[in-house]
């Protein structure tokens, strides 16, 4: 176990019934995440990514195990008090309120809550986040006239303005092309670097995997293969799943292409 880590995720289980018999969509699952790091959990549908996530966020309880946030016991904590923020694959956001009010909205109800800052701070803060973003042309428009990478776009700022110290993304990317998904990439790595900010991000994606973290998580059912930097994992596969399903996987893409991209 690492000393001061961010997060601790300590031998969670959960289990969920099928047809009337229960079966373990996480068996013992522990993992150190440090502040700043970003880490991706690989794996294939049904694997128990999105369940882990819900649990780190306190949308679901685990049957057994620990989260601990900067080593306090969060387990039974309510989702506001764990300062997460979370981006999900469908952007939900509010169709009714334009994509200045979407971002600045839950901001505004916190700053009134904690009298933490003005309405006119919250504004600044909106208008300087949709530019970071490369959105600020869209403040004045309504979701229903947004492309999914705008949207997905829109739902980071919303996220980003309640300065989480983690922020969970669960395939955030799964619904937009290659071109826009490559551009996301940076954008999200550019925020973990200015702001330190943790980063879970749940993708089967090997590529992207690979593309974006410090670390790795390659999940199997309900359990996790290997935990390493993307490097290690290429040159020291834990076992044939890892080797087959990431490694192998990785190669056939980029070889599927590079023979055609030489000429
Ligand atoms: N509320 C639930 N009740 C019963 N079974 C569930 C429930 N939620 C998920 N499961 C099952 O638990 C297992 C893990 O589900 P989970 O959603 O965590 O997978 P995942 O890795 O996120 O998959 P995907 O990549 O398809 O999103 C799956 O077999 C799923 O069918
Ligand atoms: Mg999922």
């Amino acid at each position: 176990m690492m000393e001061n880590c961010k997060l601790s995720i300590r031998n969670i289980t959960k289990q969920y019934k099928n047809a009337g018999a229960r079966f373990a969509a996480l068996d013992g699952v522990s993992v150190d995440i440090e502040a700043g790091e970003f880490l991706s959990v690989l794996g294939p549908s049904g694997c128990g990514k999105t369940t882990l996530l819900r649990i780190i966020a306190g949308l679901l309880s685990p049957d057994e195990g620990q989260i601990l946030l900067d080593g306090k016991d969060i387990t039974n904590a309510p989702p506001s008090e764990r300062s997460l923020g979370i981006v999900f694959q469908n952007y939900a956001l509010f169709e009714n309120m334009t994509v200045f009010d979407n971002v600045s909205y839950a901001a505004k109800l916190k700053a009134k809550r904690e009298k933490s800052a003005t309405v006119a701070d919250v504004k600044a803060r909106t208008a300087e986040l949709l530019g970071e973003l490369g959105i600020a042309d869209l403040a004045k428009k309504y979701p229903s006239a947004l492309s999914g990478g705008q949207m997905q776009r829109v739902a980071i700022a919303r996220t980003l303005i309640l300065n989480p110290e983690i922020m969970l993304f669960d395939e955030p990317m799964s619904a937009l092309d290659i071109a826009t998904r490559i551009q996301l990439r940076a954008v999200i790595k550019n925020i973990q670097k200015k702001f330190g900010t943790t980063m879970i991000y749940i993708t089967h994606d090997q590529e992207e995997a690979f593309a974006m973290s410090d670390r790795i998580m390659v999940m199997e059912k309900a359990k996790i293969s290997q935990i390493d930097t993307p490097r290690a994992i290429v040159s020291y596969p834990a076992n044939e799943y890892v080797k087959s399903f990431v490694v192998d996987n990785l190669r056939a893409k980029i070889e599927s292409v590079s023979a055609v991209l030489e000429y």
